[in-house]
């Protein structure tokens, strides 16, 4: 599929008048035809709740509604689609592991996140922690924004229960090593939990060979709409774990004397779910997991070169970040000097550039690189090089008028 044809699946580059130069999908993906189709075909003339009815048109959503538990595996590389939980988003998937899997820790038990986290795989941890008395540690970052994995030891021990970190941070775009920190979390019999969320928009994966024990994402990033997501749980912790809502189809027997709960993934799926837009994350996961995953990274990378390279030669920018394209994706902050962020994104907008400004949900990550405020641009499968060149232009317009 050629690079136009490509953005041709995606309506709202046909939709926005230009200049539209797309550059916040770390924030949420555009939704793709496949999803947006998914989506209304089910909203306008197939919509039922599912899991209940024994019409044809309930058992129409139940399947339609399965066979999504079932692409959004295949793209996860999960072999058993019963250990994906639908959900609402990666938030979500992180407060139900946080709820399940803190509730057993002991006063001194300790979680290890780290320095990269979105506060979405922070504040939960210290709900539930504050709850037991387990303890937050994290892992540091270097000076490029990557994990410090050479200082694992000194902030993960014998009391480590659970290890949760980033896929991707979602600042610096930096890849995290599962692999090592599977390794060393095994060594403490800590379980492992990936935040997905920045990692799935750029191709299928396999996360059973990543070797960690949960793995949580958010539909609307994946090009698909907002409301869904999902949760691989390894089955083994996934029996496991306790109910994190209660409510209708998670349980096996309800009376006053005491309720038993579905096996999963039904026992973390309480209440009506997000049907369609579930629907439309299948869609989304199955029409992309058909794509050129090879050629798509090597544009990718050379975009995000671009960009570097660009962002390289303007003096009064500085990038929080790997400045190289090696364990990096296409996620990029910068710091302007003496220019908000703020400021430079509504500049920016003047010209059709999306780009988020502020402190990207990741506190502590700004805290230790020493800034309140980032500018970040992030690129997804539908952008191109005009949109780079766009932004090198629009960036140095910009700081002459506001330096
Ligand atoms: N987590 C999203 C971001 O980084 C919202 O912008």
């Amino acid at each position: 599929m050629s690079p136009s044809e490509l953005r041709a699946e995606f309506p709202i580059f046909a939709a926005r008048p230009r200049p539209f130069h797309y550059l916040d999908s770390a924030a949420t993906g555009q939704i793709c035809r496949a999803a947006a189709q998914a989506l209304l075909g089910f909203e306008a003339a197939a919509r039922a709740n599912v899991k209940r009815g024994v019409y044809r048109l309930a058992d129409e959503a139940t399947q339609a509604f399965d066979r999504a538990r079932a692409e959004i595996a295949a793209y996860l590389g999960v072999r058993d689609a019963r250990e994906v939980i639908l959900t609402s988003g990666t938030t979500f998937g992180l407060n139900l592991l946080a709820h399940g899997l803190v509730g057993r820790l002991a006063p001194g038990d300790e979680i290890l996140l780290s320095t990269l986290e979105h506060h979405s795989n922070i504040v939960p941890w210290q709900l539930a922690a504050g709850r037991v008395g387990a303890v937050i540690r994290a892992i540091p970052v270097t000076a490029e924004g990557r994990l410090d994995l050479d200082r694992l030891d000194e902030v993960l021990s014998r009391r480590t229960r659970i290890v949760s970190v980033t896929h991707v941070s979602n600042v610096t775009g930096a890849v995290s090593d599962i692999g090592r920190i599977v390794e060393a979390a095994r060594a403490v019999g800590a379980r492992v939990v990936v935040d997905g969320a920045q990692r799935v928009p750029h191709g299928p994966l396999d996360v059973e060979a990543l070797g960690c024990d949960a793995y949580a994402l958010s539909g609307h990033k994946l090009f698909a709409a907002t409301g869904a997501g999902a949760l691989w749980i390894r089955r083994d912790l996934a029996e496991e774990l306790p109910p994190f809502l209660g409510g209708g189809e998670m349980i096996r027997r309800v009376s006053f004397a005491g309720t038993s709960f579905a096996a999963p993934p039904h026992r973390f799926e309480a209440g009506t779910p997000p049907i369609g837009p579930a629907i439309a994350l299948g869609a989304a996961a199955a029409w992309l997991a058909g794509l050129d995953w090879q050629a798509l990274a090597e544009a990718e990378a050379a975009l995000t070169a671009r960009l570097l390279a660009g962002l390289a030669a303007i003096p009064a920018v500085r990038v929080v970040g790997p400045t190289g394209t090696q364990g990096r994706l296409g996620v990029v902050s910068f710091a302007v000097d003496d220019v908000h962020p703020h400021d430079l994104c509504q500049l920016l907008d003047s010209r059709g550039l999306c780009l988020r400004g502020g402190h990207h949900c990741a506190q502590p990550l700004h805290d230790a690189l020493g800034l309140e405020a980032t500018t970040r641009a992030s690129l997804a499968l539908y952008n191109d090089a005009s949109d780079i060149d766009a932004l090198l232009e629009g960036l140095e317009w910009a700081i002459r008028r506001l330096a």
